[in-house]
Formats: C-alpha cells, structure tokens, sequence
C-alpha cells in the first residue's frame, strides 16, 4: 500500500455544497402563532422575519453587529460547515454596504475559520479590517469533557469579534492618498504643511504618509491644511479639500468620513470573559436554556459604546434574543433588529418587556 497526498483540488470540486441547513434542533418549540410580529418603544424596534426585507426601512446605521451564521448547524438555517458561509452573508454584505455612512462600524462574530472565509467577501464589498478581537472563554468552557485523542486538536475555547469599517473613498481614491494628491495640487512643498499645522514635521510625517503610518488629520488641523492650501495654493486650482468642486470640507465634515472609537482604558484584542451563565442567560419555565448562541451583554455594550454615540443607530441583523439591541437601547443608542424564528423572536420580547417593567418599578 502507498500513501500519497491528497490529489489537488481542480476548480470544479474546489465548489462543494455544505451538506445541510438544517439547524441540530432547538430547546424550545412553543408551537403556536404569535399574535405580533414586531416590538417597538421609543429606541428600539424588533421584527419577526428576515432581516433582507427589513433593511430599506431602517434608518442608516452607525454600528452594526453580525451575529449569524457560524457553519455550525447553531441554529435552523446555519450551514454545516464553512464553505457556505460566503454564500450565506452575501446579501446581507450587500445590503449592509449599501446603507453603510462613512462612519459606519461593522462587527463581525464568527468562528475563526467562518470569519476567514466570509472576509474576502467584505472585502469585495467596501468593507476594511482594523482588528481581530478574540474572545477566550477560558478553560472552563471545556469543563475537562473532551477528549483531545478523539478530536486530534487543541480544544476551542475562543470566537472572534472582527472588527471593519468602510473604505472611505473620493473620486475613488483613499482618504490618505486623495490628502496628498490635493495638497500637491495646491502646488505648495509637502513641509509647507507642518507650517500649515504648526508642528515640526508631524503633518509631513503623519498626514501624508502613505503607508500604515497615516493618520487621520483631527478636524482642527485638517482646516488648518485647507485654509493654508487655500490662501496659499495656486489660485486658479482652488478650492483644494472640496468634494464638490465648490466648497472646501470644513472640519466637522471631515469628521464624519471616518467610524467612531474610543477604547476603554486598559482594553486589549483579547476579552477573557467566561461563558455565559447565571442568571443573565435567557431560560424557559424548565430552566433549559432558550438560545444556544446569546452572547454577554457586557461584550455587546463594550462594543456598541466604542463605535458610536448616544442616539446613534444600531442594526442587529441576526436578533437571537436581542443582545446588541439591548446593549444598545441601555446606552441610549437607538436599535433596529430581525430575529426570524418565532420562537426565538418570542423569548426575545419578553427580555424587553421584562427590562421595561424592571425600569417601571424603580
Ligand atoms: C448566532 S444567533 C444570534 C444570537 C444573538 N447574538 C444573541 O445574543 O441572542 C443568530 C440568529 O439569527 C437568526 N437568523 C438567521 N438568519 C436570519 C435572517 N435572515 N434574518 C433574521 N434572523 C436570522 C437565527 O434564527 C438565530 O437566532
């Protein structure tokens, strides 16, 4: 007998259907019709159904959180592997770009190899990678039940929450290289523009690097580039910094072309936090619990608050029991979602009304 290695895929086998959609089965099964099929206060608005028919009649999002499709079979409707996964969030990338602003925060929950699979898809999209955030449930997540023989692997214990925005673009050129191109326009030397700044080389350095060294002007010195470039740049090019040929960008516009963040001090990529348990897992009368994937609050609200402001709006295209969405609602922000199993949808609900009666009685 000889061993050889794995014949090389040609193209037509390299395409192969995952083996099934169909879900590993739910803990609940209330099989009855909900007479409702959306929830809605003042911030937060949840539907029964699929997201792709929602997304035209909700306001533009700041933040979005992607928690869906894993490749694991985690829900009905979850593919069995990976290699779906492309197909399966591309409409929804699609839709998600095209109501996308500038400032537009994408994060994207996934398993190492989903979110590796599906990553040039957002790409293709208009969607660009910052970070990779890991979350390690730790070692009590196995809880010493896996045999490491069997699965000839280290066991997994983490998923990773991506983090993407938008490839900003003016007349198809990045932001880095469309400042550059507009101060050389002007005609002015590049070291003019530490003039411009005030600063001793940092605007050479840093504004008009065109390698990962960029940095984004903060308004105040992307006016001063523009008045410079404007009082000082050949006249008969100006106005230099405009969008439309007319008018520069003022500060506050500039601004806006780029996501919101801050970090919450001593934050790291890598968020050892235990699975979740205890009384913040949403359970039926029995004490199952309801859905396999919710995730922490306290991850979705880490996130949600690093990406945008009060009243902001948040989408939750994949609902489960409404996370992000009540994260967000608890930070002020505004949230749309779709959860489309009815019975998840149900279980999601009744943590709102549950939240609003709580909030009545204090
Ligand atoms: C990974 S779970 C989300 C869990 C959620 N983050 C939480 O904390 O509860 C994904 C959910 O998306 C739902 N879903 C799948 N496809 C959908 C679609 N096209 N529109 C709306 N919901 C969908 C599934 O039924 C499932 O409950």
């Amino acid at each position: 007998m000889s061993l050889s290695n794995p014949e090389p895929s040609s193209p037509k086998t390299l395409k192969h259907k995952a083996t099934s959609t169909v879900g590993r089965g739910k803990v609940v099964n209330l099989n009855t019709n909900l007479n409702f099929s959306a929830w809605n206060d003042e911030s937060v608005a949840l539907y029964l159904g699929n997201s792709l028919d929602h997304y035209n009649n909700w306001e533009q999002p700041t933040v979005i959180v992607s928690d869906g499709a894993y490749g694991v079979l985690g829900f009905e409707g979850d593919t069995s592997d990976h290699i779906d996964l492309p197909n399966w969030y591309e409409p929804h990338i699609e839709a998600w770009s095209k109501a996308a602003i500038p400032c537009t925060t994408l994060w994207f929950w996934n398993s190492e190899i989903g979110w590796a699979v599906v990553h040039p898809v957002l790409e293709k999209h208009g969607w660009r990678y910052v970070n990779c955030n890991i979350w390690n449930k730790g070692k009590g997540h196995i809880a010493g039940n896996i045999n490491t023989e069997k699965i000839r692997r280290f066991p997994v214990v983490t998923e990773v929450c991506v983090q993407y925005v938008r490839e900003v673009k003016v007349n198809k050129l990045t932001l880095k290289v469309w400042l550059l191109k507009e101060w050389k326009r002007s005609g002015l030397p590049l070291q003019r523009a530490n003039d411009a700044c005030g600063v001793a080389n940092a605007a050479t350095r840093k504004y008009f690097d065109q390698g990962h060294l960029w940095y984004f002007p903060p308004p105040e010195m992307f006016e001063r580039l523009v008045n410079y470039a404007n009082k000082h740049g050949n006249p008969e090019e100006r106005p230099y910094f405009s969008l439309d040929g007319n008018q520069s960008l003022t500060g506050q516009e500039w601004s806006k072309m780029r996501s919101k963040f801050r970090c919450p001090h001593g934050f790291t990529n890598v968020w050892d936090r235990q699975a979740l348990r205890g009384d913040e897992r949403i359970k039926t009368l029995s004490g199952k619990a309801v859905h396999f994937n919710q995730k922490p609050l306290d991850l979705m609200s880490i996130i949600v608050e690093a990406s945008s402001d009060k009243n902001d709006v948040i989408w939750e295209p994949f609902g489960g029991l409404f996370s992000a969405s009540l994260a967000a609602r608890n930070l002020r922000r505004k949230a749309y979602s779709c959860e489309i199993d009815p019975d998840y949808f149900y279980y999601g609900v009744q943590r709102f009304n549950q939240e609003v009666h709580q909030c009545s009685l204090l």
